[in-house]
């Protein structure tokens, strides 16, 4: 019902009082242009507060703006790949760049006026004005389809572009959009190669590193050496391509307003008179009646994940290789189902976070959907699917557990059954005695897509975070799916890390938390009530399996320590009261975001009050931009700040979101969301961390919806006792 607001444009940045673009619902840090799940091409439109923000022109952006022409030199690290990508319309003559940077000889065609933009979950859209003859629109779709395997396990994005009209007259237009080779690999001094194809009236630019290197098995980083990219569109008869060298193609456009239809069959570096891959569209002449064109960008790879599974390392396939006998099916399929596209996500996830929490939460959600289901990527057969996710940017690793933990209200607000397929590698690993720790494995390898594991036991250990998350992430997808067989089969394992539990989870010992940029710390507040609550959730899978002595012996323990738990971590003679961040100390206090599980489970374990003294001290200490993760600095983490405010008073709970959406409108920083940020100056915090999939956390509120509900019929999960 509120929907409409949706479209209104709440943002505007004045650029020194020239003609500005609006910005609906905000100006966000970057802009997701193609949410390709294989981490590490995420493209982003970076910006730095008061620069430009324009699809074309990216020459002030930072080095990971990823939308631009090609760049000179090596471009090393994950967060510096550089995926070049260029758009150039003529009118009536007169050439003009709508994406990128390109320079051909000395020089760099005029850039059509941007006049709006605006994001939803799935879309990026730039509106742009040519001097008053045509208006385009830009349009970068990455489909989200929760429910629909066959579809969410195609890696590949639209980018449609509409041409109109805008002063009654018809104008002779043509359209150009090339990517480069620069897609294939991080490294520029890599050979790339090419060909170019067109299967059932779908043209296609393939390429591909020449070196093939499966799994990244030559070094490890965050890009992805292997597999195939198909740059597309339809091979209509205004159509014409060329692949080769960047000035001599995009040079050909601007003389003839076509190419050649011809192929460069120089396979050499990169960097080497940068390749390009190229389509032009003859519009002909345009009116008022807009002409569509549409371009699917793919990445193709057979094998996905190297994982050390029941029967040792294996390699699994891409989901979508169940479905599409070749990459070439499965591109034209992409292709050709675009009509399907057609923004009911969007239209649900903004109907449901109006109603959790307004536009400013519809801000946060719709900018997040998009980085956290390009965190993940869907691999294994029909029969036997697994969901992989990546850490990025903090670090490469693969299936960190409480990487994976943060972002599960979006998985399990959209399709529980997510949650099972990201549950099942850890499972299957430990569960064939591959991890030799009594607590639950961190992660299941430094190097995505290694899901090696760590049969040596080496690793970043976290006991008590990773039993309490995997018990809570497991009951949590088996209470919105009734799958109690899930729980049996790895009750035993369960059982253990609850035990486990039991011996630390009141008085932890020092250890890290998911929060370990922050260091170890002893007794920590938010983690043991983690361990503990971690506890009672075994408690609940005891009952639902028919282990009823479990059952009775897990409840009296949690109750037991949930008591203790409260005499000390209540600071009481506080004003207001509040929790602290590590027993004793109560000059600390810290966002006590593990309370959440109790909802999100609907265990109704913990005493209202404690809820009810946290809602009303987070506003007592909070910052410009948000509330401090805890009082070791000014940081904040956003997926923990909006699990908290899933579970606070209404007014606490607008506290959050305002802030939060203050943030994305106003912070320096220029990367994809980033979770970790400084409350006081909104700039990143302790490291740059960006296009981190616990962004999925930022659905904390839309998460409860399906928390099993009480006798009388009312969600626990949902209802605040304020
Ligand atoms: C970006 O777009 C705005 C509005 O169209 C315009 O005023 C500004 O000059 C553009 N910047 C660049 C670098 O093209
Ligand atoms: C631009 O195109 C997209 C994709 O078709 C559409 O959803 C959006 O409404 C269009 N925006 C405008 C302002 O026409
Ligand atoms: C941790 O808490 C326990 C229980 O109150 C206490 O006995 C112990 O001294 C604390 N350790 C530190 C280092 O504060």
């Amino acid at each position: 019902m509120y929907y409409h607001f949706l479209v209104v444009a709440l943002g505007t940045l004045v650029n020194n009082g020239l003609a500005a673009t609006t910005f609906s619902p905000a100006r966000p840090p970057a802009v997701p242009l193609a949410g390709i799940p294989i981490p590490g091409t995420y493209q982003v439109l970076g910006h730095a507060s008061g620069r430009k923000f324009n699809l074309s022109h990216q020459k002030d952006s930072s080095a990971d703006s990823l939308a631009r022409g090609p760049q000179p030199g090596e471009a090393v690290g994950p967060n510096g790949a550089v995926t070049g990508w260029t758009g150039l319309i003529k009118v009536d003559g007169t050439s003009y760049t709508w994406m990128g940077q390109p320079k051909i000889g000395d020089d760099f065609p005029t850039n059509v006026e941007q006049t709006s933009f605006e994001y939803t979950s799935q879309r990026s859209t730039f509106i742009m004005n040519i001097v008053g003859k045509v208006s385009m629109n830009v349009t970068f779709i990455s489909p989200i389809a929760p429910k629909d395997l066959k579809r969410q396990s195609i890696i590949g994005s639209y980018l449609q572009v509409t041409v109109a009209s805008t002063d009654g007259a018809s104008h002779s237009v043509q359209l150009y959009a090339d990517t480069t080779a620069e897609w294939v690999s991080i490294r520029n001094t890599d050979t790339a190669q090419w060909s170019f194809s067109n299967r059932n009236g779908v043209a296609s630019h393939k390429s591909w590193r020449q070196t093939q290197s499966e799994f990244n098995d030559d070094f490890a980083d965050d890009g992805s050496h292997w597999g195939n990219w198909y740059w597309s569109t339809a091979a209509t008869s205004s159509l014409t391509s060329q692949s080769g060298g960047h000035e001599t193609v995009r040079g050909n456009f601007l003389k003839d307003g076509k190419l050649p239809n011809t192929q460069d069959s120089n396979y050499r570096a990169i960097s080497d008179n940068f390749p390009v891959f190229a389509f032009a569209n003859d519009l002909k002449n345009v009116g008022k009646t807009p002409i569509t064109t549409l371009y699917t960008i793919v990445h193709a790879q057979k094998n996905a994940i190297k994982f050390d599974g029941a029967n040792g390392d294996i390699s699994l396939p891409s989901l979508w290789t169940s479905y599409f006998d070749s990459d070439l099916a499965m591109v034209e399929f992409l292709y050709k189902d675009y009509s399907t596209v057609d923004g009911s996500i969007d239209h649900v996830f903004a109907v449901d976070s109006l109603a959790a929490g307004g536009q400013d939460y519809l801000t946060i959600t719709s900018l997040s959907a998009r980085q956290a289901f390009g965190g993940v990527q869907l691999c294994g057969t029909t029969s036997k699917p697994y969901l992989f996710l990546k850490e990025i940017s903090s670090d490469g690793n693969i299936q960190t557990v409480d990487v994976i933990f943060p972002a599960i209200p979006i998985f399990l607000y959209s399709n529980p059954v997510l949650v099972k397929y990201l549950l099942d590698p850890l499972f299957e690993n430990q569960e064939a005695g591959r991890f030799p720790k009594q607590w639950s494995i961190h992660d299941l390898g430094a190097h995505y897509p290694q899901a090696i594991g760590h049969e040596d036991g080496q690793q970043e250990d976290m006991p008590v975070e990773e039993c309490g998350n995997m018990i809570i992430t497991t009951l949590a997808y088996a209470q919105r799916t009734s799958d109690t067989a899930y729980l049996s089969q790895h009750y035993q394992l369960l059982k253990q890390w609850a035990g486990f539990l039991i011996t630390d989870a009141l008085i932890p010992d020092q250890q890290f938390s998911t929060d370990d940029f922050q260091g170890k710390l002893i007794n920590q507040t938010n983690l043991a009530l983690k361990g503990i609550i971690g506890i009672e959730a075994m408690a609940e899978i005891s009952k639902l399996t028919g282990n009823n002595a479990d059952a009775t012996n897990f409840a009296n323990v949690a109750r037991d320590y949930i008591k203790r738990w409260q005499e000390m971590a209540v600071v009481k003679d506080a004003n207001p009261p509040h929790t602290n961040l590590a027993y004793h100390d109560s000059n600390s206090h810290g966002l006590l975001y593990n309370l959440y599980a109790d909802k999100l489970l609907g265990l109704g374990f913990v005493p209202n009050s404690i809820y009810d003294m946290q809602s009303t001290f987070y506003p007592t200490v909070a910052d410009e931009y948000g509330v401090p993760l805890d009082t070791r600095n000014a940081n904040t983490k956003s997926d923990w700040e909006m699990w908290v405010a899933a579970i606070s008073s209404p007014s606490t709970k607008t506290m959050f979101y305002s802030k939060l959406a203050n943030w994305i409108k106003n912070t320096p920083t220029n990367r994809a969301f980033t979770d970790l940020f400084n409350t006081q100056t909104g700039d990143f915090g302790t490291g740059k961390f960006a296009a981190r999939p616990v962004v999925g956390g930022h659905f904390a509120a839309l998460a409860l919806i399906g928390a099993p509900k009480n006798a009388a019929g009312v969600r626990r999960g949902v209802e605040f006792k304020a």
